[in-house]
């Protein structure tokens, strides 16, 4: 993919900021061990697991690799800070789900398609039929893609796919529009997927600034390995149900805080400490009642994730001139460095994306509800790349587990149990 383009001329700012950000990671992760686990196995694999499958090898990918010692992202071999300071979100997913950087005629294709994607009108019209506004709105998102995917029925997976990441976020438009008491709009042919996400999300045509960073939080959140939400995804793919099943058992799982919903917990511990000054009281409390600090911690990165070290400043651009954005931000600064100089030196427990991204979707004046919807909205692409590529050499998943029950216990007779 070309070094240079002139695809984000209007935000050369963003860019640079995402630039710095790249030479600070290089220089302090540089000198870490080459990574783990990027070879070519002989199957059967032997592997020490832990509760949670921590350890565990499931298959084999050229999707992405999250690289835990040195905190490194890949996408289909590309850096991580080199598709956020050049590329799109339209580019990537078409690079994820395919494995091909595009041409120009094939992204323009590939933009056509999705813009009519997000057009979805038969789906929002009976989506908005439901009592969304109330729902928890990752449970709306469930709902328009069991809508979508009857509308789909019978389409080939990659067809599927494309109507998912179009469709997913009309989805996420009509939530964030109903929850308000507004109609949904339908996109404007003249806004690039990030730019109609937010104009969908909120009806008003977002500046060139809030585009560009919501097309570089959707290219950050894309894919990242064998997550939850993806993993689950891929399990109930590997049964040989379809594509829009696995997305929404892949929205089932990224609801919850300890995987997809962190980032708006984040923002409630930043307003709850309330000032600078009180960091230090804060947390050490935290600590002692053996608190999970939402925003930090990671079962492969050991390390700082580079997601976050793009997003802080981002989320710091933004608060530029707003007094109570400014001070969340420092008061995020603090707690960062209580946690790095304690959990960090000894656990290896750095922020990951959720802890700077709550902060950016705040200052762009996106409801906290939304945040989890946000991410599902550029989590399908990593979803639909990897449930393509697990199926095409498939093997139901099916772990064992251990048991530690009885044996041989004598059945008595209900009247005779007391
Ligand atoms: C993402 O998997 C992915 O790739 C996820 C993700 C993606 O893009 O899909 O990267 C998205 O990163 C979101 C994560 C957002 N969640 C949070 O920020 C919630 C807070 N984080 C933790 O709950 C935790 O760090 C997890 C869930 C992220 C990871 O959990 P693990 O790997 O199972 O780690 P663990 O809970 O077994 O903790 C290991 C040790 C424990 O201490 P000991 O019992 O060994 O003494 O580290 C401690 C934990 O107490 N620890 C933390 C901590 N995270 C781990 N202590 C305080 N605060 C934390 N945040």
């Amino acid at each position: 993919m070309q070094a240079q383009t002139t695809t984000h001329a209007d935000t050369q700012e963003i860019t640079d900021l995402i630039l710095q950000a790249a030479e600070k990671a290089q220089a302090e992760t540089s000198h870490e061990p080459e990574p783990a686990l990027t070879h070519k196995v002989d199957w059967p694999v032997a592997c020490t697991i832990n509760h949670g499958l921590d350890g565990a090898i499931a298959n084999e990918t050229k999707i992405g690799y999250v690289n835990g010692s040195k905190g490194w992202l890949i996408y289909r071999g590309y850096n991580i800070f080199d598709l956020a300071a050049h590329s799109t979100f339209e580019e990537v997913t078409y690079l994820l789900i395919t494995g091909k950087a595009p041409t120009r005629a094939e992204l323009d294709e590939f933009k056509q398609k999705l813009f009519g994607y997000m057009g979805v009108s038969e789906t929002i019209k009976h989506l908005s039929a439901l009592p969304i506004a109330k729902m928890n709105p990752m449970a709306g998102l469930s709902l328009g893609v069991n809508i979508l995917r009857h509308e789909g029925e019978g389409v080939d997976n990659l067809d599927a796919a494309f109507r998912l990441v179009g469709g997913l976020a009309a989805i996420t438009g009509a939530v964030a529009r109903t929850r308000a008491g507004e109609k949904p709009v339908a996109p404007d042919p003249e806004l690039s997927f990030a730019g109609n996400f937010l104009y969908m999300m909120t009806g008003k045509k977002p500046t060139p600034t809030a585009t560009r960073i919501m097309d570089v939080a959707l290219i950050l959140h894309a894919d990242h390995g064998s997550n939850a939400s993806t993993f689950t995804a891929m399990v109930v793919a590997s049964t040989l149900s379809d594509l829009f099943f696995a997305v929404d058992a892949g929205i089932g799982a990224l609801n919850g805080p300890l995987h997809g919903g962190a980032n708006a917990e984040v923002l409630l511990v930043l307003k709850e400490i309330g000032s600078v000054d009180k960091v230090k009281s804060w947390y050490e409390q935290a600590r002692a009642a053996k608190r999970k600090i939402m925003g930090f911690g990671h079962r492969v990165y050991k390390a700082y994730d580079p997601r976050a070290r793009i997003l802080e400043p981002l989320a710091a651009h933004l608060a530029q001139g707003h007094e109570e954005a400014r001070k969340l931000i420092d008061i995020a600064h603090a707690l960062e460095q209580e946690v790095i100089s304690t959990l960090g030196a000894q656990k290896g427990i750095f922020p990951n994306v959720d802890f700077y991204s709550g902060l950016v979707y705040q200052n762009m004046e996106i409801p906290r509800e939304l945040f989890t919807p946000i991410f599902a909205v550029s989590r399908v692409a990593g979803w639909a790349a990897r449930v393509l590529e697990y199926v095409e050499d498939n093997r139901i998943f099916r772990p064992r587990a251990v048991y530690v029950g009885p044996f041989h216990d004598k059945f008595t007779p209900i009247e005779e149990r007391g």
